[in-house]
């Protein structure tokens, strides 16, 4: 029987309402794809946007930037993408092979979690904590090693925050035989030595930033000896070694682009599919937001139905309120990392100088968000909500204990709200149905439960004067 409901095999619930024993029932928690029904094309959401984004800019002249222009850091696979108006974009062969290794991933109905909130609404996730490196971000690695490995590039570099990015981008390098160099942010690099093993485990060299390997490393070290680092400045390491490389070394990035975005489609394609075959649809569809990557992917290939077909869908990106681009950010063009090496992107922005508060959402501490999100929050057709530490620490333990699935911090952004939605379903009467991102598990990040449980977790609102002191360092441009 479908429509994930009950399937009676004797009488009735008991009155606890629960089966009355062994066999009787049988509720359908995953709706599973057969690897056959893979989508084969990632989609592209460019052609189908109501007006083009604002085009990336080179960081000297305040010029659109030219492909040449992305040639030292990505290969032209890559850089293709970036700028396509293809809507679907075909999956090689040797990418597909690699995603059978853990897709299609479980879409999950949330029973035991819809009976804690005794809400009407029908809650589903889509589990991509169950790839080999923990999270989403395998979906892109994996194609980024891909089409470096086909332009002969032998060697990649990359930043990573809590070390889930950098995992992922270890285990591709892996895979197609290329050396990875991670530059991790230092809080993190001190704080996760597991993550930072399984890195190693996978054959990447793992350096702490600010490093003392790139001139902008060092010159960090001398005018901050204690920082923890940054995602904004771990990049703009990362970058340098490629650009220094004479072409030889490339950079990844982990989310923001066009094209890590693109990748990331294959989770929302697979959810509309398995939600198709047991006939439903999400009312409201939640992500949370560092970069933007994962959000885009659940969301983006439902929002083609609203914006080809007209569909009504609640999009929500998910932040923290100590790190609140989307909320709090004003929308300009800024550079992605620290050094204003990158390409400037129009984004809502803290400014690339902007030093979030040490959140356990490591992936979440990012000052900018992907062009496309900050486009279609701008115009209307998404919409953003920050949520504390501690009430996602408190989504997270209900979660656990329903589901048996711990999810990572990030993760519990979006989980936060997924709850608040049902709530309020709770509260209206309303059954509607909820769909959200659980992106990745929270096994390296006990610490933070730890801390969680114990009473110990910070709230971060933001002050206003660190707002405003990060947002200084926003470039003025004319464009
Ligand atoms: C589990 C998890 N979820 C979400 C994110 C946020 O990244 P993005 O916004 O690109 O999905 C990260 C980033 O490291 C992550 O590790």
């Amino acid at each position: 029987m479908h429509g994930g409901a009950w399937v009676w095999r004797e009488r009735s619930l008991n009155a606890a309402g629960m089966p009355p024993g062994k066999g009787t029932m049988m509720r359908n928690y995953n709706i599973l794809l057969d690897a056959s029904k893979m989508p084969d094309a990632w989609y592209n959401i460019a052609p189908d946007l109501p007006s083009p984004p604002p085009p990336p800019l080179h960081p000297g002249t305040h010029q659109p930037v030219s492909p040449d222009d992305l040639a030292v850091l990505f290969p032209p696979g890559l850089i293709e993408q970036e700028a396509s108006q293809e809507r679907w974009i075909s999956i090689p062969g040797e990418i597909m092979d690699a995603y059978r290794l853990y897709r299609p991933t479980p879409l999950r109905r949330a029973y035991r979690l819809e009976e804690a909130l005794k809400t009407p609404a029908k809650i589903f996730y889509k589990n991509e904590s169950v790839s080999p490196s923990g999270s989403h971000k395998l979906n892109t690695s994996i194609a980024q090693a891909y089409y470096n490995k086909i332009a002969g590039i032998k060697a990649l570099t990359t930043e990573t925050g809590a070390g889930q990015w950098g995992t992922a981008l270890s285990i591709a390098c892996s895979m197609f035989d290329m050396k990875c160099t991670v530059y991790m942010v230092r809080v993190s690099f001190d704080q996760k030595p597991y993550r930072r093993g399984l890195m190693q485990t996978y054959g990447a060299t793992v350096l702490p930033s600010p490093s003392d390997t790139t001139d902008f490393g060092r010159k960090m070290l001398a005018e901050h000896p204690d920082t923890t680092g940054s995602l904004g400045i771990a990049i703009s390491e990362a970058i340098e070694v490629a650009a220094k490389s004479g072409g030889t070394v490339k950079y990844s990035l982990g989310s923001v682009l066009n094209h890590v975005l693109l990748h990331q489609t294959i989770i929302g394609e697979e959810a509309k599919i398995q939600m198709e075959s047991v006939g439903e649809y999400p009312d409201i569809v939640i992500g949370c937001v560092g970069g933007g990557s994962n959000y885009a992917g659940i969301a983006f290939p439902f929002a083609h139905d609203m914006l080809v077909n007209g569909k009504k869908i609640d999009f929500i990106a998910v932040e923290p309120t100590a790190c609140p681009t989307l909320t709090r950010g004003p929308y300009a063009y800024d550079f992605g990392d620290t050094a204003g090496m990158t390409p400037l992107l129009k984004q809502y922005t803290l400014g690339h100088n902007f030093m979030p508060p040490g959140i356990h959402a490591g992936g979440l501490r990012y000052h900018g968000v992907a062009v496309l999100v900050a486009h279609l929050v701008k115009s209307g057709h998404m919409r953003a909500a920050a949520v504390r530490q501690n009430p996602v620490f408190e989504a997270n333990t209900l979660f656990a204990r329903c589901e048996g699935i711990l999810p990572a911090p990030e993760s519990g952004h979006a989980i936060r709200v997924a709850i608040d939605e049902a709530i309020k379903c709770r509260e209206s009467g309303e059954a509607k149905t909820i769909l959200f991102n659980m992106s990745g598990h929270g096994h390296f990040d006990m610490t933070a439960y730890d801390a969680y449980l114990r009473g110990e977790l910070v709230d971060y609102e933001l002050e206003d004067a660190i707002l405003q002191e990060g947002i200084a360092s926003i470039p003025k441009v004319n464009a």
